[in-house]
């Protein structure tokens, strides 16, 4: 077995390298022995929008820290005390790294899990959240793997469906959470802001459900027009065209059952705002859109961010139009997505082929690690791929 590990490793805002690390031992982030953990070799390690609050200085972590929070690979070594995974297995990771046995586990509150960082109720690999050393790299350690990783029923089924299978360890199935966090079902009218991978997931999902009009609405014409021609329509933000207006003109009526905020508080405003960052704007917008008695997600990522032109926003405090919105009665939520929760029914969806449109929408393309700085590059000035990391090579063309 290899000696070393090539990881991608964040150095400072704007610069990501890939370096030679120790291979991964079985070992706690406190360096406590962890029988109940596994090392994987990566076959399909993504980047998310979510690395791109790190890659940009919103979402500071120490120097040092090997990224990536999307993974999916196969099992070469196993602790003393996994019962059930095997080496061999090809398995997905979900991002919340959970112990199973807290109060929020044993609830499959995943995103909430009690033990796995000192700081906060919750754990994320690749984040300063727990000191979980990332994936985007060819081999990695991961917790208590019993309860956490997914294995895929077949070795070479999962190889042949990897592009949207490396999709389970985040985007699909947090989109899916912002959907049922906003009670979509079938014949819902949807809003989705933001046609970045997560909300091009939200489109592919919305479609699963039997959502009815799925309306995605963003600044990037080719990001929109993955969605439009896989069955949804789109709204072009850049038009200073209020937005309830936009939602009429494609609809017939001016609020939707459902919307969901894929964005975060990196978004931008409306037509003539377009150019500005509003860290609450997609939040208010997706609000404005639902209708009197709908429901509305918070996929996006909200917290302190340094990058935030005011003190408010610096320590995580955003101008939200409740007052605006009250009489509407909304229901809102927010938080890390429980992946658990999803994961197994959507894998059983890709491997039935019943989301047949899910790689054309996510339009994912995979790379070598020597290609990660440049894809952090591109993804940042939002091109439209997904970017697929194939460390050695294994993933079929
Ligand atoms: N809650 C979770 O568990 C979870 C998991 C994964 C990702 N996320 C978050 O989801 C968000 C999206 O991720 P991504 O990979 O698609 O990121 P991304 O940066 O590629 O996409 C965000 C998109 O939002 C668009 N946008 C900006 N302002 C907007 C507005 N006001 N209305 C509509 N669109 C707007 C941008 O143009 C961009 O295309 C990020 O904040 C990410 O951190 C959350
Ligand atoms: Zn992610
Ligand atoms: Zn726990």
């Amino acid at each position: 077995m290899s000696s070393g590990n090539r990881a991608v490793v964040f150095h400072n805002p704007r610069d990501m390298r890939v370096d030679n690390l120790e291979f991964p031992k079985l070992e706690m982030p406190n360096k406590a022995k962890a029988p109940h953990g596994v090392i994987l070799k990566l076959v399909a390690t993504n980047i998310c929008g979510s690395d791109l609050h790190i890659y940009r200085g919103s979402f500071p972590v120490p120097e040092g820290m090997v990224m990536g929070h999307e993974m999916t690979g196969e099992v070469v070594e196993v602790g003393s005390d996994v019962e059930f995974i095997k080496v061999g297995d090809i398995v997905s990771v979900p991002f919340n790294v959970a112990c199973g046995r807290c109060r929020n586990c044993k609830a499959r509150r995943t995103d909430v899990c009690e033990t796995v960082n000192p700081e906060v109720d919750c754990g994320a690999y690749g984040f300063n959240l727990g000191n979980w050393q990332g994936g985007q790299a060819e081999y990695m350690f991961v917790p208590y793997a019993d309860f956490n990783l997914l294995a895929f029923p077949d070795k070479d089924q999962a190889m042949e469906k990897m592009r949207d299978l490396a999709l389970l360890s985040d985007i699909l199935p947090t989109a899916f959470h912002g959907l049922m966090e906003a009670g979509a079902k079938p014949g819902s009218t949807v809003y989705i802001a933001g046609a970045g991978p997560v909300g091009r997931c939200g489109a592919a999902a919305a479609r699963l459900l039997g959502a009815s009009c799925i309306i995605v609405g963003d600044y990037h014409q080719d990001r929109l027009d993955l969605v439009k021609r896989n069955g949804c329509e789109t709204i072009d933000l850049n038009q200073d065209i209020p937005l309830q207006d936009q939602i009429e003109s494609i609809l017939g009526e001016r609020e939707v059952d459902c919307a969901v905020d894929y964005v975060g508080s990196e978004a931008h405003g409306i037509g003539n705002e377009a150019d500005d960052l509003q860290p609450a704007a997609a939040i208010n917008q997706v609000m404005d859109a639902t209708r009197a008695g709908g429901a509305t997600g918070i996929i996006g990522v909200y917290g302190p961010d340094p990058l935030a032109s005011t003190k408010a926003e610096q320590e995580g405090v955003f101008p939200l139009d409740f007052g605006k919105n009250w009489i509407k009665s909304p229901r809102i939520s927010g938080g890390q997505a429980p992946i658990m929760h999803y994961h197994r029914e959507l894998m059983m969806a890709i491997l039935w082929d019943r989301m047949p449109y899910l790689s054309d929408m996510l339009n994912t393309k995979i790379i070598s690690l020597d290609e990660v700085p440049a894809a952090y590059d591109e993804f940042d000035q939002g091109s439209p791929e997904k970017y697929i990391i194939d460390p050695h090579g294994l993933v079929p063309a």
